[in-house]
């Protein structure tokens, strides 16, 4: 008998959550996905997600576990860590954190106490929640001073991240953001720390895919702990990582367990591993120079549709659009964009006037799109269909034809056909 997929398993055992699943999939199959912090992961990732190394107990380190019967558990977390060393460079590395937060959490619990002084990206201007939001644990547990990108031109002041620096001696100094579409550039920041005698943290969860491929600078050797999410360009599955020197290594892993967490999500650690020896192969180097090439070419199009950009383009995967000077919010702008089938985010923006949920600007990222094949040409008629929806958001017609040539160019680009029940195709369902 043939292997079933889960939609068929559940089709078979379960028909409510099979709808939702098939709703799912087809979801992911007819829009456009551009969300900056998404990406599809391999067919192999996908099946391999879904293991028997569900059923393990296995807190500790490799061959320091607390519970027996973990011999195969330490072969596979050792393999996903040797590969994430290959991949990035660092001494050492923890491949079990649940998540990115997660692993912020345990890089400020192995580096400062509370109540110490942070000197971190403000969000507005494009860190991250853990970065030192006041509805964070960051931002309770620690004095944050916030940094900001420069008014001008939306590039980190560092003017500012010096002096700041200078007055403040923080503890710990944070780099890396969710919304900077410019290079990051880890050695200024190595040079302030150095001075003030601060530890110094990237947080690399967007970029960490063009960090591997060498498309954007390592930190590596520049900063004290470096933390990644797994699944943004990376295209793992779901997860993090921590990365430091040696010499802090027992410090930082004593941080995760039993600092934070206790058993580690080993379906999940094999997966890291397996989605890690793809990311070594020279297509994922190729994906990841063809995400920055399409989100150059993406900038490019909405520009020359007199549409205003932060910072003017991007060096990386995102491009974060201003629409302060324009009748239309982000999150109208998301909306229209969602009723045409171009899946994105509202942003806040540097300087920004609205609450974050109603946002001055709408994020788009290219790492899902390239992965399912899109290539300049059919980003650039992306893009002109987006600068045609934010046009002229509330008009009916131009939505509807919108929406036919977003299923076009989704129908050329199929993801996981073989994710279908037996004999099904989402286009005969109705995208
Ligand atoms: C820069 C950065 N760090 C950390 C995180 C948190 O990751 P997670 O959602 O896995 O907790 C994100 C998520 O978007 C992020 O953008």
């Amino acid at each position: 008998m043939a292997h079933k997929n889960v939609a068929e398993l559940l089709l078979a055992a379960d028909p409510d959550a099979a709808r939702i699943y098939i709703n799912e999939l087809k979801r992911q199959e007819c829009t456009l996905e551009m969300v900056a912090a998404e990406n599809f992961v391999s067919a192999l990732t996908l099946q391999v997600e879904g293991n028997i190394f569900t059923n393990k107990y296995a807190e500790g380190q490799p061959k320091k576990r607390y519970y027996g019967g973990c011999a195969n558990m330490d072969d596979i977390e050792l393999l996903a860590v040797e590969r994430a060393k290959k991949l990035f460079g660092a001494e050492h590395i923890n491949v079990q954190p649940h998540a990115g937060s997660q692993a912020n959490m345990a890089v400020y619990h192995a580096a400062i106490k509370p109540g110490d002084t942070v000197l971190a990206m403000e969000l507005t201007h494009g860190g991250h929640l853990t970065h030192g939001s006041a509805m964070n644990f960051s931002g309770q547990f620690y004095k944050i001073v916030p940094y900001h990108v420069r008014l001008t031109d939306h590039r980190i002041d560092f003017d500012e991240v010096a002096a700041l620096a200078a007055e403040h001696k923080p503890a710990m100094i944070i780099c890396g953001a969710s919304a900077y579409p410019r290079v990051v550039e880890f050695d200024k920041f190595a040079q302030i720390a150095g001075d003030c005698g601060a530890v110094l943290m990237a947080d690399i969860a967007h970029i960490a895919g063009l960090v591997a491929a060498k498309v954007h600078p390592s930190p590596i050797g520049h900063c004290d702990f470096v933390t990644t999410t797994t699944h943004k360009t990376l295209r793992g599955p779901r997860g993090a990582i921590i990365m430091c020197r040696e010499k802090d290594a027992d410090r930082l892993d004593k941080c995760v367990m039993p600092g934070i967490q206790g058993g580690p999500l080993m379906h999940s650690v094999f997966s890291k591993a397996v989605a890690f020896g793809e990311a070594l192969k020279p297509e994922f180097a190729d994906i990841q120079r063809q995400t920055v090439k399409n989100a150059a070419t993406l900038a490019q199009t909405l520009l020359d549709k007199d549409l205003a950009l932060i910072s003017g383009g991007t060096d990386n995967h995102i491009v974060l659009v201003n629409l302060s000077n324009r009748n239309i919010t982000g999150k109208q702008a998301e909306q229209a964009l969602e009723k045409v089938g171009i899946v994105a985010n509202r942003n806040t923006i540097p300087g920004e006037t609205r609450p974050p949920y109603v946002a001055s600007g709408i994020r788009f990222g290219t790492p899902a799109l390239t992965t399912r094949g899109l290539k300049e040409a059919q980003i650039a008629r992306v893009g002109n269909l987006i600068a045609k929806v934010l046009q002229d958001p509330e008009n009916e017609a131009l939505l509807k034809s919108v929406a036919g040539e977003v299923q076009e160019i989704s129908a050329a680009f199929p993801i996981y056909p073989s994710q279908w029940p037996q004999g099904k195709n989402p286009r005969e369902e109705g995208c």
